[in-house]
């Protein structure tokens, strides 16, 4: 039978389903390896866009232009993957429910959050590529998996951990869009400066959209149990616990009247 496109570069890139299962997992403990590198990085440097944006890492690429760009692959690959090649498991209900949950996360942000973002600050060259690099890797990683080789037990779905997780995903992905909804209501159109947050749980810390998101994808890999999304919601946290922190720091150094209880990450502990 005549092979679509995204098979014909599956069938040029892989011999067999094994070694494409093989460099699934390999893709998985890299990003473990990944993530380890960027945290010592990460006591170095901040990640260099928004508010931390350098011209030391490249031209600037303007904001709404970067995020939609460098997160479509994050859904393009994917819909490829699924559209484009026999993606046998998702017609398993734990399988179908993981890659919804992937898309839901990728219509959103690459789609409509960045038409929403109100002044926001040029993202540099390399970053930007970083992004698009990652995205497509782990957009990949995920969906692929998901859609041609997970297997999970019978029954997985009523299973603990596949309900904690998948609740823990959803209140996440809550508080991830109403955080960064909050996030864009301090700016009037035209305006780019900084805000203190307020409401929601950025009451209680200052990375409330970083923890939401962490959130979400931790539930994430509970629900899936595999090294593809364990590692992804390790990298997440390295970066985004990191983010946070910076982010407290900033606004104890800009703003003399900044909440004193209100924490970097985790609600009245860090
Ligand atoms: N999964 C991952 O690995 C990963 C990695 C990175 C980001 N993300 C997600 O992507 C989203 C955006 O991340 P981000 O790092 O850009 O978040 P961010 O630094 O909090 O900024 C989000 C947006 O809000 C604006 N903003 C932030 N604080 C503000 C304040 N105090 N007053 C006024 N405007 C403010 C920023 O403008 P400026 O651009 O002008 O600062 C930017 O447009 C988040 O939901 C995050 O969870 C995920």
């Amino acid at each position: 039978m005549e092979r679509v496109p995204v098979e014909r570069v599956l069938a040029a890139l892989f011999s067999s389903e094994q070694q494409e299962r093989f460099c699934l997992d390999c893709m998985g403990f890299l990003l473990v390896v990944i993530a380890g590198v960027t945290f010592v990085a990460l006591l170095f440097e901040n990640v260099p866009y928004g508010r931390y944006a350098s011209s030391r890492f490249g031209f600037p690429v303007p904001g709404k232009v970067a995020w939609f760009v460098q997160e479509l692959p994050a859904l393009l690959v994917p819909l490829a993957l699924v559209l484009g090649t026999p993606a046998a498991r998702t017609a398993r209900l734990p399988n179908l429910l993981l890659v919804a949950m992937y898309f839901c996360h990728y219509v959103q942000r690459s789609l409509v959050y960045p038409f929403l973002i109100r002044g926001g600050k040029a993202t540099p060259f390399a970053s930007f590529v970083l992004a698009v690099v990652f995205c497509m890797y782990n957009g990949y990683m995920q969906v692929r998996y998901l859609s041609r080789y997970a297997e999970f037990p019978a029954g997985w779905v009523t299973h603990p951990c596949f309900i904690i997780g998948s609740a823990l995903w959803f209140v996440g992905w809550l508080v991830n869009l109403h955080s960064d909804h909050i996030l864009r209501n301090l700016r009037q159109p035209g305006e780019t400066g900084y805000k203190i947050p307020r409401g929601g749980v950025f009451e209680y810390v200052s990375g409330a959209n970083f923890l939401g998101e962490i959130t979400e994808w931790a539930g994430f890999a509970l629900a899936g149990c595999s090294v593809q999304s364990a590692s992804f919601a390790l990298f997440t946290l390295v970066v985004l616990a990191s983010r946070a922190v910076a982010h407290h720091r900033w606004y104890l150094s800009k703003f003399e009247d900044y909440p004193k209880s209100r924490k970097a990450l985790i609600p009245f502990v860090f």
